[in-house]
């Protein structure tokens, strides 16, 4: 079966073909996808969520459900490969490879160049992803949730994202002087840079979070009333940290070792109407704030660089009722390319642009 590239010109990135040798229950896959909505069908165990972290690893690097690359090598073999191709509304092809061995690492190559780090891929080419372990950014604590954002503010706005990291650092260096100087090892002096530091990196952290969440609150309470959860926003609970504050409770500070206040506490609360859903919201409430999050952060990275991000849906469709799926779908519609599982092709109540079964043995395009 041969499926021309789709050169879309919307500007979106459709990844036309995809490849796996010994990559989890894969041992030989070799599929044309078509831009749109792709089904991907077959029972428990089939392979639908092994597809699916495939075009993670190829597009990003790395796998969202596991640091551990070996999992990745199907069992009883030394390595495995995965090679997409893939072509931009600019004409420009994409094609990536990535090779993983045993012990040895991985091998990775845009356009036929090797690249030294997995971030190259990740400025390239974006992808977003729902998987069931995605609920806990919404029903989590808020340290999740600060993962979650601090991801997106790096997606969002480039030029920021390494607050998140260096504000982490400074607070460590900070944490490490408290506890010097509560031992002696240290004066109260030595304090004040990593102190400086918290408070300039916490206020930029602060300010670069709250930017991200009033961009996206708005289109996160369209996608979410579209999905039929009424009147939901977000909001972002925490103030910038400042040298009079951390002052103040300096001696607590140094009795517990750590940093007491700034942005490394702060939390984002997700609400509908006046519900905060972490704690009154519905599983299915739940899962349809997390979709309306992936589908505003999709609409935003498209306006801003005029590509939708491939998204990446496993298993969403459980537990969303008929209207709900259906929204979703007509939603999906609109943008890129979409691969989304379900156990039967009848979980989509409209018509896919393409459904694929992979039960095992089975592998084929269902017309
Ligand atoms: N490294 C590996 N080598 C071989 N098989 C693997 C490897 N890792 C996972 N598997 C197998 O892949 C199979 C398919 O897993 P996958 O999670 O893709 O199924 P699924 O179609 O998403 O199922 P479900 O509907 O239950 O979510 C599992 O039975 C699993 O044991
Ligand atoms: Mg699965």
């Amino acid at each position: 079966m041969v499926i021309p590239d789709h050169a879309d010109p919307a500007g979106r990135l459709i990844v036309s073909r995809v490849s796996l040798r010994d990559f989890r229950s894969y041992a030989r896959l070799d599929l044309a996808l078509r831009p749109g909505i792709v089904l991907v069908v077959g029972p428990n165990g089939a392979g639908k969520t092994n597809l699916l972290e495939s075009l993670h690893v190829g597009t990003q690097g790395f796998s969202p459900r596991t640091r551990v690359e070996s999992q990745l090598v199907r069992f009883g073999t030394e390595g495995c490969r995965i090679a997409l191709h893939g072509r931009r509304a600019s004409g420009v092809p994409v094609d990536v490879e990535v090779v993983l061995r045993r012990g040895e690492g991985r091998r990775s190559r845009l356009n036929g160049a090797p690249l030294q780090a997995v971030e190259e891929l990740r400025r390239e080419l974006a992808t977003l992803v729902f998987t069931p372990d995605r609920l806990a950014v919404v029903k989590g604590g808020p340290l999740v949730r600060r993962a979650y954002f601090d991801r997106t503010l790096a997606r969002l706005f480039p030029a920021r994202a390494e607050l998140s990291p260096g504000y982490g650092a400074a607070l460590t260096q900070r944490n490490a002087a408290l506890r010097r100087v509560s031992l002696g090892l240290s004066t109260r002096e030595a304090l004040a840079p990593w102190t400086e530091r918290v408070v300039d990196l916490g206020r930029e952290l602060v300010l670069a979070r709250r930017d991200a969440v009033e961009l996206l609150s708005p289109v996160f309470g369209e996608r979410a009333s579209q999905l039929g959860l009424a009147a939901a926003r977000l909001a972002y609970d925490g103030s910038p940290p400042t040298e009079e504050a951390l002052a103040a409770r300096l001696e607590r500070d140094l009795e517990r070792g750590t940093t007491g206040l700034g942005p490394h506490l702060d939390d984002v609360s997700v609400t509908a109407g006046t519900r905060e859903l972490r704690l009154f919201g519905s599983q299915g409430e739940q899962r349809l704030a997390v979709l309306s999050l992936l589908l505003a952060e999709a609409g935003l990275i498209a306006e801003r660089t005029g590509e939708p991000p491939l998204l990446l849906l496993d298993d969403v469709l459980s537990e969303l009722d008929p209207d709900r799926r259906r929204s979703l779908a007509e939603r999906l519609r609109g943008t890129g390319q979409t691969l989304i599982t379900a156990t039967s092709a009848s979980a989509l109540p409209v018509e896919a642009d393409q459904v694929l079964d992979v039960t095992p043995g089975l592998v084929q395009e269902r017309a």
